[in-house]
């Protein structure tokens, strides 16, 4: 029984698609490859630090990813074009598909959360520009217990905030370390593989639910209950 259903941001509801378009206006043609070890290095440094006890904002990790990836890339970044490049994440949309899914799953009466290793403050003001910030009863951060995902604190926190039980708490992510944090600490999980390209971990876990589109969310999850 899905007594509460949360979110991952970053590439689940929000499409990060229009950083790499930034990017090549900032770096031309080395922008794929900027952009993919951006994102790798981002979540390491996120990871390090959840291990090492040394908790940021995640811009910080963001923000450091970036100058890695442009250095390792050979690319020579201005501090303007940094400050650019940094803004593109503030400015993101959601996926198409994502409005008209919430409002699906809030018919069947489920309070739904957004989870994320970004800030309160800078997820409320994506979900508010997305126009879909009232789809949801919270916004749950990594930063209240400071540490990142996928510590199983962070998922205990959010099941603690939800004010059920871990196995009555389905976490929807692109993410497939994102499922398997979830996973290991009790929740329900479904996997939204947004690039069909995309390999789930190979570990001993596997997500409760599989989704090709958001769409298909409200029915799979009420079918599952
Ligand atoms: C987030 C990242 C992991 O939103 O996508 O938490």
């Amino acid at each position: 029984m899905n007594a509460a259903v949360a979110f991952d941001i970053y590439g689940t509801l929000i499409d990060t698609q229009a950083v790499l378009t930034r990017l090549s206006e900032l770096v031309g043609d080395k922008a794929p490859a900027v952009s993919q070890l951006w994102r790798q290095k981002q979540l390491e440094y996120s990871f390090r630090r959840g291990l090492m006890g040394d908790y940021c904002d995640f811009s910080v990790c963001t923000r450091q990813a970036l100058l890695f990836a442009c250095r390792q890339q050979q690319v020579d970044i201005s501090a303007a074009a940094v400050e650019q490049a940094m803004q593109a994440y503030a400015e993101l949309n959601a996926f198409t598909d994502v409005p008209a899914g919430l409002q699906a799953l809030q018919q069947q009466g489920i309070p739904l959360y957004a989870f994320s290793n970004g800030s309160r403050a800078a997820v409320q003001h994506l979900l508010k520009r997305a126009g879909i910030a009232d789809s949801f009863t919270g916004v749950i951060s990594v930063e209240d217990v400071r540490s990142f995902k996928p510590d199983p604190k962070v998922y205990q926190h959010l099941v603690n905030s939800c004010g059920v039980t871990a196995n009555e708490v389905c976490l929807v992510s692109s993410n497939s370390f994102d499922i398997l944090g979830a996973a290991h600490a009790g929740l329900r999980t479904a996997w939204l593989r947004r690039d069909p390209q995309t390999i789930f971990d190979p570990w001993d876990i596997q997500p409760d639910i599989l989704l090709d589109d958001f769409s298909a969310l409200a029915s799979q999850l009420s079918a599952a209950n």
